[in-house]
């Protein structure tokens, strides 16, 4: 039984030579709820976008047990359904439809099932309303919504989700706690809404300066507050 997710002695800079990831080990078992915390600038959103290729390290990323390399990248990315943080990086189609159906099409599913997959994923974000809508024209929360959709639609086995909550009113935020909570696939979901890692997310990595600097049950972590405030964490 392979990992979920599963990630050896990363490390990662930018071109510019700042050093964003520095060693970087982590798995996650499938089923398993994970948040990923820590400062802006820790290195969580540089971390997640290894998870399906989008930038490579030095070192071994390997998700649903395959090595995330070139030619594995469509498989990877059916697997792993990645939000980014800023929507605007999700949504390039004319409408609605046309970006949530984009994944299904690119798989190759026949027309009925990407209209029943589109349909399923809107109603999951509660945006069937939204589907001839132009995603650019939305506000930021709905974008977000809609950048959750694109992802879901592809019933992937992994779900990672940059800020999920960042940006949403707070009924779309508790319908989004409801929504992941009821989803049975891995999830890692990077966050600075710490409520909604406690309610949601069971186990809890936290992140500074490129380095995993803390790994274990959410509930234990929430309690140590030198270890929170040690990483611009705030007890609640
Ligand atoms: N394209 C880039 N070029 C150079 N440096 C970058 C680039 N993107 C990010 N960085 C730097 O890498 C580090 C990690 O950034 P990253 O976006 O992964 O942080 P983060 O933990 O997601 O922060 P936030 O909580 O603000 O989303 C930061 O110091 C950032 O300035
Ligand atoms: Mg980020």
């Amino acid at each position: 039984m392979h990992h979920s997710i599963e990630i050896e002695h990363l490390s990662f800079s930018y071109p510019d030579g700042h050093p964003a990831l520095r060693d970087v080990s982590l798995r996650i078992a499938p089923g398993e709820k994970v948040a990923l915390v820590g400062p802006n600038g820790a290195g969580k959103s540089t971390l997640i976008l290894h998870l399906n290729g989008i930038l490579r390290g030095e070192g071994r990323v390997t998700v649903c047990g395959l090595p995330v390399e070139e030619k594995n990248l469509g498989r990877v990315r059916a697997a792993v359904g990645l939000v980014f943080q800023n929507p605007d990086d999700q949504l390039f189609s004319p409408t609605v439809f046309d970006d949530v159906a984009f994944g299904p099409l690119y798989q190759g599913l026949p027309p009925a099932e990407v209209e029943r997959r589109v349909t399923s994923a809107l109603a999951a974000v509660k945006m069937e309303a939204y589907a001839r809508r132009v995603s650019h024209h939305l506000s930021v929360g709905e974008k977000k919504r809609i950048a959750i959709a694109t992802v879901l639609s592809m019933e992937p086995e992994v779900l990672v989700l940059d800020e999920p909550t960042a940006g949403l009113d707070p009924r779309a935020r508790r319908g989004l706690i409801h929504l992941l909570r009821d989803l049975p696939m891995t999830m890692l979901v990077s966050s600075h809404d710490l409520a909604m890692v406690r309610e949601l997310l069971p186990r809890m990595v936290i992140m500074d300066e490129g380095r995993i600097v803390a790994d274990g049950p959410t509930a234990e972590l929430m309690k140590d507050e030198q270890l929170l405030e040690a990483h611009g964490l705030e007890k609640m």
